[in-house]
Parts: structure tokens; sequence; C-alpha cells
């Protein structure tokens, strides 16, 4: 049979129509669970119409093959379209986890040691469930809700102000005189277990799917265009959190969270007040053996530092709250058929063997797929196509295998053989000795590679070109009008191409003038581009989001770091050392980023950029008029006031950049107790030297 998915509808045949039915069946049920249990949606809602589109055409045409698990026959699966875009005031986060006792000590130590407190100050958590929802973001202006979204990336969600209205827990409008001028609300929306089973009774009895657990359930109800739909399902909400708020709140969590109740929201009953860890611990022992009795689902508890004055100056690290963790339940496990093991490429060309199981429920969502990390893991546990196996899910992490029961496995069952080639392009693939990852050499002759380079490029913590997905990179790749980034600048010039014209039976299926033409306004919008995003860009290995704003902060424009690193690639030991001495970026990152400048490829890729596209200068914007901003200071010593890391955050807070050891370029040694060698060095390089008092008394306290 012919590659059906190009073929237009008019041209299939019976047999082919009947076969691609049931491919876009599949497809369109995978991107629905990836939208809607994941939201982390893989191709571009365009790419999704487009399946959807195509589907209905061939249905249209061949009516008597309309399957029983047709998309079209699905209500309320298509995915939220039309919903306006909402810019939380302050970004949504999220919380890092702990899954020991030991983890939940170390939180709190480093707690004390951020905020120095003595040993024996008690830190008073406040302690309550992790409901297992969405999150939503509510806007109160006055005492009136006047917006409500989704949590979105973070800092920009959807707006569902009208089906969060028909929630009957979502206050419509404040009680009580001391309501804040402005407040984002922040909670959880969910589906008690008892409604889900009572919704999902009447799905099936009216002949629609089943939603496969209340989570499930909550997102799809959530992100109906109809806010009618959305009212039908019987949705809760538990406030927990705030956002911005323009008016007075009490002196601690706990209070807040009592004033909420009294504004007129529902908080989560369970919610206690611990002196101490120790309190803490045991209330989540009392949450898990609750936990099956309770009405909705829970998958941890969440700890907050009470104190408001500490939450404030705790702060948050990249995404996450240093003030709050989650301390996870253990994970849930099942047992299935480990059918066969498949080896991935991936952007950098390592190779990752993966286990395909067979299909189980785990955690709440059907699981057929798990990573296996490298062949050394594989070794170690000894998976063989055919095993039974241990598989485990918890909350919001990859599944993965836990173990082989050994008295199932089959006769015959062969270890595992990493290839010695790359599955994609079949070149020879090697392992350096020491390194964990087996690695295609194929480089960007290998189309996954490059592929997974683009798609990088692409998305969102990078370049974040909208409409520019998975699968147009694909596509784009395969009919060979991207080889590299530069490409994507100069799609314009390839219209006639790429847009179909029936007529002449040219251009790619699926690409009318008005899809590529916002594509092309998204690659516009995105040719001034700030400097952490473009390093992100780049695919360095290890060098993600955090790493790439280190690095934009310390260099403060391509031109100057990409000088510093031709440098330290040509041997330069001031310029590695410059960037060995950024407080977070460690050797085997070093190695990976002067790797990269060392790769002459690479210096012409970021050649053709630069005629494409401006690459800001790091924006100190925030704080300009901060008299640190730019300037390179190290700490040294015992501070007296504050711990290492709240020192560190403050100063780069004000834009500067701190390094771990002093050079020539450093402009301040902040010099606390029993400060050793970096204080003499400071003094022999004629490095300004401040006490600690001197430190708070320049960056005003
Ligand atoms: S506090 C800055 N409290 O967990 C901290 N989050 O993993 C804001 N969640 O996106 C979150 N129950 O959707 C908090 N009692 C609770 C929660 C809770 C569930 C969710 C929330 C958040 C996610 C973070």
């Amino acid at each position: 049979m012919r590659e059906q998915s190009h073929v237009p509808v008019e041209q299939l045949t019976e047999k082919e129509a009947a076969s691609e039915l049931a491919r876009l069946a599949k497809e369109i049920a995978h991107h629905d669970r990836l939208y809607y249990q994941k939201d982390a949606p893989q191709i571009s809602d365009a790419a999704y119409d487009a399946l959807r589109q195509r589907n209905q055409a061939i249905e249209r045409r061949f009516p008597e093959l309309i399957r029983e698990d047709s998309p079209s026959r699905r209500v309320g699966a298509a995915p939220a379209q039309g919903f306006a875009k909402v810019n939380h005031l302050r970004p949504m986060l999220s919380l890092g986890n702990a899954f020991s006792t030991e983890d939940v000590a170390e939180f709190v130590a480093s707690v004390r040691r951020f905020l120095k407190l003595p040993a024996d100050t008690s830190v008073a958590l406040t302690a309550e469930p992790k409901i297992d929802g969405l999150s939503a973001n509510l806007r109160y202006e006055d005492g009136v809700f006047v917006q409500g979204a989704t949590r979105g990336d973070g800092a920009v969600g959807e707006d569902i102000t009208a089906n969060l209205r028909t929630i009957p827990d979502v206050p419509h409008r404040l009680r009580g005189k001391d309501v804040p001028e402005l407040i984002e609300m922040r909670g959880e929306v969910y589906l008690p277990r008892s409604l889900f089973a009572k919704l999902n009774a009447e799905r099936e009895k009216a002949g629609e799917p089943i939603f496969a657990n209340p989570r499930n359930a909550a997102a799809g109800s959530v992100r109906q265009l109809d806010p009618a739909i959305t009212r039908s399902r019987p949705l809760r909400f538990f406030a927990y959190a705030w956002g911005e708020v323009r008016g007075r709140l009490p002196d601690t969590h706990w209070e807040t969270v009592q004033r909420f109740a009294h504004w007129g929201f529902k908080t989560n009953p369970l919610a206690k007040l611990c002196r101490d860890e120790g309190e803490a611990l045991k209330l989540y022992a009392r949450m898990a053996e609750q936990r099956a009795q309770l009405d909705y689902d829970i998958d941890g508890v969440v700890y907050k530092v009470n104190r408001l004055d500490w939450q404030e100056r705790l702060g948050f690290v990249s995404r996450a709250p240093r003030w709050a963790v989650a301390h996870k339940f253990p994970a849930e496990q099942a047992i299935t058929r480990l059918e066969d093991i498949g080896v991935s490429v991936g952007r950098t060309g390592a190779l990752t063997p993966y286990a395909i199981l067979t299909a189980v429920t785990v955690g709440g969502v059907v699981v057929s797929r798990a990573t296996l990390h490298n062949e050394d893991e594989v070794a170690r546990k000894d998976f063989r196509a055919g095993d039974t196996v241990v598989i485990q899910r918890a909350g919001d992490v990859i599944p993965q295998l836990v173990r082989v029961i050994p008295e199932k496995r089959p006769k015959g069952a062969k270890p595992f053989v990493m290839p010695d080639k790359c599955p994609v392009c079949g070149s020879l693939a090697v392992r350096e000795e020491g390194q964990a990852v087996r690695r295609c050499t194929g480089g960007l002759t290998c189309p996954t590679q490059a592929v997974e380079r683009l798609i990088h490029f692409c998305s969102r913590g990078a370049l974040d070109i909208e409409g520019m997905g998975e699968e147009t990179v694909q596509e784009f790749h395969e009919k060979g009008f991207l080889a590299g980034p530069v490409d994507i600048f100069r799609l314009h010039r390839r219209r006639h191409e790429i847009v179909r014209d029936e007529k002449k039976d040219t251009g790619l299926r699926g690409w009318g003038e008005l899809r590529f033409g916002n594509l092309v306004r998204a690659i516009e919008a995105r040719r001034r581009v700030a400097l952490p995003r473009f390093i992100l860009a780049l695919g360095i290995p290890q060098v993600g989001e955090a790493t790439a704003r280190l690095l934009a902060r310390n260099y403060g424009s391509l031109e100057a770091w990409r000088a510093a690193m031709e440098r330290a690639a040509k041997g330069d030991e001031e310029a590695v050392a410059e960037l060995d001495n950024i407080e977070g970026v460690g050797p085997s990152m070093v190695t990976d980023i002067v790797g990269f400048f060392a790769e002459r490829h690479n210096l012409k890729v970021l050649d053709e950029l630069a005629k494409e596209i401006e690459v800001e200068e790091f924006a100190q914007a925030a704080v300009s008029g901060s008299p640190v901003a730019g300037k390179t200071v190290v700490f040294t010593g015992t501070l007296e006031t504050m711990g290492r890391a709240e020192a560190k955050a403050r100063a780069e807070q004000l834009g500067a950049k701190v390094a771990g050891s002093v050079s020539k370029k450093t402009d301040y040694v902040v010099i606390g107790a029993d400060a050793g060698s970096k204080a003499t060095k400071a003094r022999a390089l004629g490095v300004a030297t401040l006490t600690e008092e001197e430190w708070l008394k320049l960056v005003g306290g």
C-alpha cells in the first residue's frame, strides 16, 4: 500500500481509507492524551486541526467506515481553542519534591541555612494535602471576580473566566472588610471521586468515552469552549496560595488561608499548622492512611514555611519557591509485560533504550513506554524482551521500570545488546571511555539529531516560535526546507514550494496561505531574541534554562560571550577560569560549553544566524539604579545576617554577578568572619573589599 498519510482524500481506495481512519483515531487520541492528561501537547493546534479535518473529510466520503472510536464521535475532546491569553501578574510556580523523611529534613535544614537560623529555632510549617487537579489563578479586583486563568506555562495562561464562574466554590464576590484592592487567588480545580464515578457512568450510558481519572476529567471540563458543558461537570475548588496582592495580608501563611475562608473560599479541612517538621511528618503519615477514604485524589503533602517575612526572604530558585516542598506519597506500582526494548536517538545523538510495554494503568495514566536510561542500567537490572516487570509512576514523574520478576522469565529470553550502529542513520554509535551513553557519530547528518535540535531551537523556553512544533519541523526537514536553524529565517523565501496550490498540484498538503502566513509572522517576531533564550536554543549539552541565564548575566552580550568562549576553546586559561568561576557552572559543563565552541560547524551556525537575527544584550533593566548591577562580587568567610545562598540570591536580584574566586575582574569582595586566602588575594590585587555591614549599606539593607 502507498504511504497513505499523504494521499489526497479523494484518491483513497476504500481499504486505504479504513486503515487511514484507524491511524488517525490512534494519533488523535494520542495527542488528546498529551493535551488533556499531561498538558504537554507535542504538536501545534494547527497540526492537530489538520489531523481532525482529514479524519472528517474521509468520514464524509466513506460514512460506512466511521469507527466506534472515531474522534468525531467524542464530545468535548476538541482542544481548547479561542481562549484568550492571560499574563499572570506573578508567575505561577511549581513545587520541589521530597520523597523521604531525609528529603524533608534537608528541606528544613536548607531553610535554616538560608535564613541563618540557629539550629534550635523551630521552623513552623503549614501542612496540607497536595490535590491532584489543575491549578488556576483567579483575579479579584475590589473583591469582585474579574478573571480566571489556567496555569499555562507559569507566565501566561488561558482565560477560562466563564468556566470558573460555573464552579460553586468560586465566589463571585468576596465577603468581609479586609478584602484587598487586588489579589490573585491560587488554588486547585478538582473533580470529587464520587462525582467522577457518576459522570463516567452517565457517559458510558450515553455511549461517550469515559475519562481515565478525575484529574483528566477536570482538565478536560475546565477547558471547554462552552461553559454550559463545564457547568454540567461537578467541579470544585480549594484555595491554597496567592500571587500578586495590593493590600495587606496577615503575617503568616496560616492566618492568610484562614482569611481566604472568611472571604468565602473553600480551604482544605485537613490542613494543619505544625510547630516543626516532626509534627508535619506525623500529619503526613496520617494523610497517607486517610488518602484512600478521601473524596478527591491527593498525591502528597505540601509543607510551607509559615512566616511570610521568611517566605519573602527565601524567594525562589528557578521555578519553585524555597519556602515550600511537596512530600510525595510512594509511587503506585503495576505489573506488566516488557514486550521489547527499542532504542531512540536524542538531540545530542545519545542512544537511549526504552521499554515497549503491554499497556497498563498506573498512577492514573495508561503507560505503554518507559525509558531505560542507558545500556548499563538495562544490564544491571537485566531486563529482557518477554520479561514480566514491575513498573511505577509517582505523580508527575515519568514512568520507570523497577525490576524483573525472575520466576516469570520465559525460556530462552536473551540479554539485551545495545546496537553499535545508530538505528536512524546507520552511523557508528560509540561509547567514550568513562561515559554512560553511546552516541551516534552522524552529527547533523543524522536526521533525528538534526530534527531534535531544530525542535529544541524552536521550543518554548528557547526561540519560542509558535506553529513550529515537532510535526512541522519534521515535515519541513523531510521535504528539504530546513537543514539547520538558519533556514527557519529563510523559510519565507520558499513560499511557492510550501503553500499548497491545488490547480498546479504543488506545495504541501495542509499548508494554505493563511497557515503559512501565520508561521512566517511568528518567525519574524523572533528576529530579536533575548540572550538567555538564544543560549538555551543552541542546545549545548547540560546548558538548561538556569545555566543559560547565568551565562547571559555573566557575559552580558552574545559577542562578549562568544569571544570569551572562542578564546577558551583555543586554550586561553583566563577565559576558561572565568567560565569555571561562575557560581553554578561546574567543570563538566565547562567541558561541554567550550567543546561546543571548538567545533567549526557550530561557529558557522552562529555566523549564519548573526546575519538573520539580533540577539539582545542581557537586560539589567529591572535593576537599573542598583549600585551593583553588572558588578562581579565574591563572598568569603562566614556572614552574620544571612546564609551564603541568600547573599548570592540577593546580589543576583540586584544585577550583580557572583563569582567563586577572586580575580582582576572582581569588583567587590565581601569579607565575613574567618575569611582566608580570598581576602588576602583581593588586597594583593587591589580589589575593593567590604565588610558585611558595608555591603548591606551599599545595597540598601
Ligand atoms: S502551593 C508557590 N499547595 O501542585 C507554590 N500547590 O507541583 C504554589 N498543588 O502547580 C503551589 N495542591 O497545582 C500548593 N496544597 C497545595 C497544592 C498545590 C496541589 C499543585 C499546584 C502546583 C503544583 C506544584
